[in-house]
């Protein structure tokens, strides 16, 4: 959790972003030698936008819409989704990141806050590679697992939404997501919480979804039909490589 250091610099709590780097000052060291120098103009509007908002706490930070876009790169992504858009900071990483013609089905069950990012995202060239689903994710992935031409047709996924959801969406995405093809599970260390004894003083919403995170994170170690890889980056993230 982010606290006061010894220069009075309270900037990381201000993003909010919860890091897991035992140093604020190691994790501002980062944002600013190697993320904010290199960050596209629509990502740092975007990110000062949401900075304002109420609930800026769910907004995937600089460092990880840095790593997204690299990755989603290094993969050629084509055909892509994402649960869970919130303002679109994470929306506008994958867009930056993808060809001209290539697709995110982005599905979040609020479009309001999605509305604050979209003249960020219009402007920056990309909205039409975005097609906006406003409702819960799991129907949707049930309704295209229907249509076997959805089968294998994704080159990757982020899933960034209700975390007592994820071993649901698990289940289908493998479906959906190709051979060779990655699903990303945000927030698998759960701001630390998964190390600590359950007695532990934690906020109700940590508390609720920790066990939830703990089940994934058990299932996606013991799932042969994946191979995996947990960052420390943001508030953990979980790499799934689909290999059958
Ligand atoms: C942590 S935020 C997403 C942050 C976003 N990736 C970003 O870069 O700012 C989680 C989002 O999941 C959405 N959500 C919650 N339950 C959902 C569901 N069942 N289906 C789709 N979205 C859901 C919430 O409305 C919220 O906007």
């Amino acid at each position: 959790m982010a606290s006061e250091n010894q220069n009075g610099d309270r900037r990381h709590q201000e993003v909010g972003h919860k890091s897991l780097l035992q140093s604020d000052a190691l994790y501002q060291y980062i944002l600013e030698t190697s993320v904010y120098p290199r960050e596209p103009e629509a990502m740092k509007e975007l990110r000062e936008i949401t900075a304002k908002h109420p609930w800026n706490l769910m907004t995937t930070s600089a460092d990880e819409g840095q790593f997204l876009n690299m990755l989603l790169k290094l993969i050629n992504a084509k055909n892509t989704m994402e649960i869970g858009v919130y303002t679109g900071y994470s929306l506008l990483a994958t867009a930056l990141a993808l060809p001209d013609d290539g697709k995110i089905l982005a599905m979040d069950i609020n479009r309001e806050n999605y509305e604050i990012g979209l003249p960020v995202i219009q402007k920056a060239g990309v909205a039409h590679k975005i097609d906006f689903h406003e409702g819960p994710a799991l129907p949707v992935l049930d309704q295209m697992i229907e249509d076997e031409k959805n089968h294998g047709s994704f080159d990757f996924v982020f899933v960034d939404a209700d975390k007592d959801n994820y071993i649901n969406y698990h289940k289908r995405l493998l479906e959906l997501v190709r051979v060779g093809g990655v699903i990303a599970y945000d927030n698998t260390l759960w701001s630390g919480s998964v190390v600590a004894p359950p007695d532990a003083p934690m906020r109700k919403y940590i508390r609720y979804y920790r066990d939830f995170v703990l089940e994934l994170n058990k299932a996606l170690a013991a799932d042969p039909r994946i191979e995996i890889c947990q960052l420390p980056v943001g508030d953990g993230v979980t790499l799934c490589r689909r290999i059958k």
